[in-house]
């Protein structure tokens, strides 16, 4: 059976940066036709409920309709370590982040917190991440089966390490290259999950293994690869000595077959101009992630990028302080404002959705609420809170009434997730209709 969601719409019919603020559409009363995981139809909510006397309604009432947030760089593996004080990158790693990551050798232990992870992300209204997991084959199955669970599309892969990193935390060029491939087989285009080839960054891998799995890319060029690039200064210096051959960071990624349309490069905050241009011309992408970068004291993003690399948005969990796309939507306005550039609210939940979306070569499927689109579906509730509310009430506009619950919205905001044309509650056997035909808000919370 068809559903009809009815509610306001938001959508693009572009990119806000480089063609301006009108390509960000809004629409008050307006519905979705939601069918086979799909978006059917999108229009003016009384004209498609005539037009489908079928269907099932949800009556959202004020409420956004928004596609689900993308957040195109996580490591659902620091889950546990999230908000874990006082260090920068390095020591950071080294006291937090590793020893977290070895318990992932417990295949059980990676089952728990992906589910764990997964349950945390959708109730904050994210249908899609892209994530890194650890070096362990197990914690790739444990993500991609919570993803299929919650049929979501996921992005995720092996996180590749063979030196400067614990014991217990190394691979191999060879095993990274074999492992790598075993699961890019077993999992890649099942389902909505896609394999993304993952070298942690230079510091922890050979420039063996950065080739082996350069060769890995060339034959399934159709995979992502993720990485880091220039997040904080001690990080360069450390790949200077590293690398002394090379130029510059993105160079020992370059040489070794890791540049490329579908490279994905997180933080590329310290960029020179050759790397800028570099990036432009090879069909990159970088991602921003504001929380981390200020979190961890890694510096501020320059949003200049937008005008020539497609530029997704990200919590970076857990080095980024929050698992929310507001909360990272209202860091990047922030960092922002540090470099003097005020970015519209249109702006902002681009980058949340259709931005994140086309940095990982998705923007056909997920990011927006289009025909055709999957069906995954973000209800925004614009006076969650008192001080939302009251901020939202004297509004004169779309944008005006969005800006507060971009600031200071959080999983209170978020009323549903449609996640390939179905609720949650739907996914475990329960409509949230209840037996009077009334939607009953938060009842199924995730
Ligand atoms: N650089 C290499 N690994 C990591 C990581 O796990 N988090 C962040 N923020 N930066 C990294
Ligand atoms: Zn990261």
């Amino acid at each position: 059976m068809a559903d009809l969601l009815l509610g306001q719409l938001i959508w693009f019919e572009g990119d806000p940066f480089r063609e301006g603020l009108s390509v960000a559409r809004h629409m008050t009363h307006g519905g979705l036709l939601l069918d086979a995981g799909r978006i059917l139809a999108r229009g003016d909510g009384a004209t498609l409920r005539m037009a489908h006397p079928g269907a099932r309604v949800t009556d959202y009432g004020d409420c956004l309709l928004s596609a689900g947030f993308v957040d195109a760089h996580v490591h659902y593996p620091q889950t546990a370590i999230i908000a874990s004080w006082g260090k920068r990158l390095i020591d950071w790693l080294n006291t937090y982040t590793f020893p977290e990551e070895a318990r992932f050798a417990d295949p059980d232990y990676a089952a728990l917190i992906a589910g764990r992870y997964l349950d945390l992300v959708l109730a904050r209204g994210t249908t899609s991440v892209c994530s890194y997991a650890t070096i362990h084959p197990a914690s790739v199955d444990a993500i991609f089966q919570a993803a299929q669970a919650r049929g979501m599309r996921v992005f995720a892969g092996k996180t590749c390490m063979d030196r400067n990193a614990p014991d217990n935390l190394r691979d191999t060029a060879q095993s990274a290259y074999d492992d790598s491939k075993a699961l890019l087989k077993r999992w890649h285009g099942v389902d909505r999950l896609s394999y993304v080839i993952t070298p942690r960054f230079a510091p922890t891998s050979t420039p063996g293994q950065l080739a082996a799995l350069g060769a890995l890319w060339r034959e399934y060029p159709d995979c992502l690869m993720q990485t880091h690039l220039s997040e904080q200064p001690a990080e360069i210096a450390w790949v200077q000595a590293l690398f002394p051959q090379s130029r510059d960071y993105l160079e020992t990624y370059e040489a070794q077959g890791l540049l490329g349309p579908g490279a994905v490069f997180g933080h590329a905050i310290h960029l020179t101009a050759r790397e800028r241009a570099r990036l432009a011309e090879a069909g990159a992408s970088v991602v921003h992630c504001p929380t981390s970068n200020t979190f961890i004291g890694s510096g501020l993003f320059d949003m200049g990028l937008t005008a020539t690399l497609p530029v997704g948005l990200a919590t970076d969990t857990g080095g980024g302080s929050s698992f929310s796309m507001l909360r990272t939507m209202a860091a990047a306005y922030e960092v922002a404002q540090l470099r003097g550039q005020s970015l519209h609210p249109a702006q902002l939940w681009w980058l949340a959705t259709c931005g994140s979306a086309r940095a990982l070569r998705a923007e056909s499927q997920i990011g927006n609420l289009a025909v055709g689109m999957e069906a995954d579906i973000a209800v925004i509730d614009l006076a969650s809170t008192p001080a939302i509310a009251q901020a939202a009430a004297r509004a004169d506009d779309l944008w005006q009434a969005l800006f507060p619950t971009i600031m200071m919205g959080d999983d209170r905001a978020v009323r549903d997730v449609w996640v390939g044309g179905q609720t949650a509650a739907a996914r475990s056997g329960k409509h949230p209709l209840n037996a009077a035909g009334v939607f009953s808000m938060k009842a199924d919370r995730l």
